[in-house]
């Protein structure tokens, strides 16, 4: 028990020099996982974090409500606020019956996992990612954490090859959404490790989610509700953008854990 706290303090005054974020639970997390591994050296793991790996693409592994979700370079690390668009999702699934929902840019599947994890009924749940790679490794998570087949994975530009029955939809998005300006000042374990086609939205922030909209009009796609995930500082444009493209729908602002303008939700 002293040895362990020994470590613990020991890794993390290494995280706090390296002013790493959350230092104490992670300290705690890179200790559990030396002890569980006979394999993991403490001097490697210092090493990569001093490369500045994130410490989830370290262990492998990365806790999101409640699962543990797979994750390598190729998805973008879940993060915390991300929960809470997952539970206020299934809050609006069960009150209005939804049959069909999609995730798109789904990276590790985090979203959509959860949601066919969380809900006792069956919708059916389609899933799309550009990125084949990351498909891969939500499938993998599928299988780990679901057990079973339950979520369509389509690798396609948004939801160019998504084809829907007509019953009540819903489609969530977490696309990237960081203007490039802003991109480009990240944090080096962002932006040396975590993919670029996950964060990176563009000039304006905006330029997937407009794509998504346009598709959305154009293949007439009868999308009853809509929630996104955003950035604070263009949530305004956000949402006028949004009022633009479903100028007959409501447009509602939410707040982060946080307490930051992060999500809109169109219906
Ligand atoms: C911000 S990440 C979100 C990942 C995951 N949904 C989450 O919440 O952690 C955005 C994801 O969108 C995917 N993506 C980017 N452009 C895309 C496009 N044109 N079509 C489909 N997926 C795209 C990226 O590969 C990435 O996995």
């Amino acid at each position: 028990m002293q040895s362990n706290l020994a470590q613990i303090f020991r890794i993390r005054k290494f995280l706090d020099d390296l002013k790493y974020p959350d230092s104490q639970r992670i300290a705690g997390e890179i200790s559990m996982y030396i002890n569980r591994n006979k394999r993991a050296k403490e001097e490697k793991i210092f090493k990569k974090l001093h490369k500045n790996e994130p410490w989830e693409y370290i262990q492998g592994y990365c806790e999101f409500c409640t699962s543990d979700f797979k994750v390598t370079k190729d998805t973008l690390i879940p993060r915390i606020e991300t929960e809470q668009l997952v539970y206020d999702c299934i809050k609006i699934i069960k009150k209005n019956k939804i049959k069909n929902i999609i995730d798109v840019g789904t990276g590790s599947g985090c979203i959509a996992i959860s949601i066919a994890k969380l809900l006792s009924s069956k919708p059916s749940i389609y899933a799309t990612d550009i990125s084949k790679r990351a498909l891969k490794i939500a499938i993998e998570n599928e299988q780990n954490i679901l057990k079973k087949k339950s979520i369509t994975w389509i690798h396609t530009d948004l939801i160019k090859d998504v084809v829907l029955t007509n019953k009540p939809t819903l489609a969530i998005a977490n696309l990237p959404y960081i203007p490039t300006s802003m991109y480009e000042k990240l944090d080096k374990s962002v932006l040396e490790h975590e993919p670029k086609i996950a964060l990176d939205g563009g000039k304006s922030g905006l330029e997937s989610y407009e794509r998504l909209f346009k598709q959305i009009k154009a293949k007439r796609l009868k999308v009853d509700y809509l929630y996104l995930e955003t950035e604070e500082t263009i949530f305004n444009q956000h949402k006028q953008l949004a009022k633009k493209y479903f100028p007959d729908k409501k447009i509602t602002g939410r707040k982060d854990i946080f307490n930051r303008n992060r999500f809109i939700l169109i219906s």
